[in-house]
């Protein structure tokens, strides 16, 4: 081979190697909402929030807390059970034009941890403890194409059978497409990447981040903010084609049926900043494949992310579920349609409570916990129903009907009740993530 040859043979191989790298990532696929509540403790720290959100990962998320509280969290909804941040969005709601009724579209979320360095090939930094931030503002109703934190918001409306390439009513847009999603709809939104060095969170909760030079999703950072971190990426994946498009519309949480409102939160709860590091510097190949990047992998269990449950405060109303819509938004969102001004609310709607998301039971009832049934027969065997709707307080008033001291929930939807534990199930309660099963009626786990 003649000499040049061999040059540019050496040429590719170097290539090879490093653009691997530059695209590093991994995605947290699948993720499901720990709790959907009227929530934010960025936005609105202690209090009741605004509007309803579809909030990720660890199970201590609260009306309000520190980075330290956080981390003493059981579990986390992403598979990675070292990551107990919190993740979150507007929930996306069904508005039923002939009922008038709003339903929350089922919702899960793909979180990417990027490393998107620019033409310097900057140092991709682990998140410093306890940051906070939010991408995007409900309030925006116009788009501006030439603006980073405006491109940051997109849209894909998924079809897996059909092929839209070059029709320009499919292509990825800033706000709601003018057609169904036959395979659901993907609301995206890109985090800024560079830290200012110095504050954990700002009063905007946007200003101590930027978006790089060069891109909104990629580049050098700049003087103000010269702290490269990983980029985070979330896909909100909704699952509108489960609803008729011809009678109905999509409405966010606060009202806003142009999809231009579209935000997301992050409040950092990585247990382990080394480990973060390790798994940014080590895992160039991990395609997106959390099982690919052995630190990440280390510590991965998808089925305790599927049976975590939150364990502090939710507020004390109903968010609507798909058996039984809202004829109003919680808080005051009535529908916002176009560019005008946010509609108010005559009067303004009581502000409720909060109440222990766990504690759900009818008075009189407390939890023992989650058990294993023998081999011969059901632990509890005096009487069962089953129904589409079953919830722990479902069952627990079935039983106590039928004056019984015990109830159970199996199978998502089955209930029973009894006296005593029989069939060779003991007295003795085993791991919470055993019960991984959620209930028919609310998505709660047993
Ligand atoms: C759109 O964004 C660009 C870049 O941030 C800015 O310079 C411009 O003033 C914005 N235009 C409007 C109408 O806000
Ligand atoms: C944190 O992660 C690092 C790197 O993966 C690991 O070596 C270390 O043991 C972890 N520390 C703790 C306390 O788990
Ligand atoms: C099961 O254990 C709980 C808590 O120790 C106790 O209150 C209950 O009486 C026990 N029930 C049975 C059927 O043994």
């Amino acid at each position: 081979m003649p000499p040049h040859r061999k040059i540019f043979a050496d040429l590719i191989v170097l290539l090879l190697l490093v653009l691997p790298y530059v695209n590093g990532y991994w995605i947290f696929g699948g993720s499901k909402p720990l709790v959907t509540t009227r929530l934010d403790s960025i936005i609105s720290p202690g209090v009741v929030s605004s509007h309803v959100h579809s909030i990720v990962g660890g199970s201590r998320f609260s009306p309000t807390y520190s980075y330290e509280d956080l981390i003493q969290s059981q579990c986390s909804t992403v598979t990675v059970q070292q990551d107990v941040s919190n993740y979150w969005a507007p929930q996306l709601y069904y508005y039923d034009q002939g009922q008038g009724t709003y339903t929350p579209m089922p919702t899960s979320f793909n979180i990417y941890y990027l490393s998107r360095p620019g033409p310097e090939n900057e140092y991709i930094n682990a998140i410093p403890t306890g940051l906070r931030m939010v991408a995007g503002s409900p309030l925006r109703r116009v788009n501006n194409a030439s603006n980073f934190a405006d491109q940051a918001i997109s849209y894909v409306c998924l079809d897996y059978t059909t092929d839209h390439t070059g029709d320009p009513a499919w292509d990825e847009r800033a706000d709601f497409f003018q057609h169904q999603c036959p395979d659901g709809l993907r609301a995206q939104v890109f985090f800024p990447s560079c830290w200012d060095g110095v504050n954990l969170d700002s009063e905007d909760h946007q200003s101590h981040m930027a978006y790089p030079i060069q891109n909104y999703n990629s580049g050098d950072c700049p003087g103000t903010h010269p702290v490269h971190l990983v980029s985070l990426f979330y896909e909100m994946l909704v699952s509108v084609d489960q609803f008729s498009y011809a009678s109905g519309s999509w409405v966010y949480s606060f009202g806003d049926n142009t999809g231009l409102g579209f935000h997301a939160d992050f409040q950092d709860g990585w247990i382990n900043k080394t480990l973060l590091q390790d798994a940014l510097d080590n895992c160039p190949d991990a395609n997106g494949d959390v099982s690919a990047c052995p630190p990440l992998n280390a510590v991965a269990n998808d089925q305790a992310a599927s049976a975590c449950q939150p364990e502090l405060m939710i507020v004390d109303e109903p968010i609507g579920t798909i058996s039984s819509p809202l004829t109003v938004l919680p808080g005051c969102n009535p529908l916002w349609i176009g560019t005008g001004p946010k509609p108010t609310c005559d009067p303004v709607p009581a502000t409720p409570g909060f109440v222990d998301a766990k504690s759900t039971l009818p008075s009189g009832w407390t939890q023992l916990g989650c058990i294993a049934e023998g081999s011969t027969g059901r632990a509890l065997s005096s009487a069962s129903t089953t129904s589409p709707v079953m919830t722990r307080p479902f069952c627990a008033n079935f039983c106590a009907n039928l004056g019984y001291p015990y109830a159970g929930v199996e199978y998502s939807d089955e209930c029973y009740c009894g006296d005593t534990f029989s069939n060779g199930a003991s007295n003795i309660t085993t791991p919470w993530y055993d019960c991984s099963m959620s209930c028919s009626g609310n998505g709660e786990y047993k």
